[in-house]
């Protein structure tokens, strides 16, 4: 559901304000009643007309880009830095990231201008399995993946429990290659957690998001996603069954 200005100023009927007045003044009905209540919600299949005329609701789009290093998760930057909205050169729906990752950070990031969508891939309780390669300056020993594995103290609070593997390692040159799955969307949480063995992340990759993976995608590629792909990724957001079995301890 969305507020009715909202859904107004998304069609490109006006601006949110201007959207506004229109309700106002009576101008505005949905499903043959006219609404003057601000802030009225409407859902997607709701017929909505102005003066008469039903407006143009944009269609939802969904797209999941290879984020390159270096732009930002953000639909616009009042320092004209690049934004990962900018990636999408052909796209002209107004798209904004599900989430977002550091500007250094690279990999699978979603985009969409459904925010229903957005907000439950996000919300904390949908526990979808987020899967980064990291590789640090140190060395990862046993006892730390186990610590991980159980949850560590940051200064928001523990860390549910994430799955780790260690992918390489060299001592000589005092690196580690990671593999970590974790189940919720802190800011910042695998650099977090990195600096909390004192270990600088050298490079973040996201290479997988809830079932969905990178594929052939190369950086600042993209492509739509499949209206199946979709609803799986609602559906497991959904579905505490797809909460693994070490959370629900
Ligand atoms: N964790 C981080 O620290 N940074 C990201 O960009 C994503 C997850």
């Amino acid at each position: 559901m969305q507020r009715l200005q909202k859904v107004l100023a998304a069609a490109g009927v006006a601006s949110r304000r201007k959207a506004e007045e229109y309700i106002a003044e009576g101008r505005v009905t949905v499903n043959g009643e006219v609404i003057t209540q601000m802030g009225y919600q409407v859902s997607p299949h709701d017929e909505i007309l102005v003066d008469g005329e039903p407006i143009k609701r944009e269609e939802k789009v969904y797209f999941l880009l290879n984020k390159p290093k270096h732009t930002l998760s953000a639909a616009s930057d009042d320092r004209g830095r690049k934004t990962v909205v900018d990636c999408l050169e052909d796209v002209d729906a107004r798209v904004f990231p599900v989430g977002r990752l550091d500007y250094d950070t690279t990999g699978l990031l979603l985009l969409t201008n459904d925010g229903e969508f957005a907000n439950k891939m996000m919300h904390p309780s949908s526990h979808l399995p987020k899967t980064y390669e990291v590789t640090v300056e140190g060395v990862i020993t046993e006892k730390m993946v186990k610590m991980m594995e159980r949850g560590i103290m940051l200064d928001d609070g523990k860390t549910l429990p994430a799955e780790v593997f260690v992918l390489q390692q060299s001592v000589k040159k005092n690196r580690t290659v990671l593999e970590i799955t974790i189940f919720e969307g802190r800011n910042r949480q695998v650099r977090r957690m990195m600096e909390y063995f004192h270990c600088e992340v050298k490079s973040l990759n996201r290479i997988c998001y809830g079932f969905l993976d990178l594929g052939n995608l190369q950086r600042g590629q993209y492509r739509k996603l499949r209206m199946y792909e979709v609803r799986k990724l609602m559906e497991m957001a959904d579905d505490q069954a797809s909460v693994p079995e070490m959370l629900r301890r």
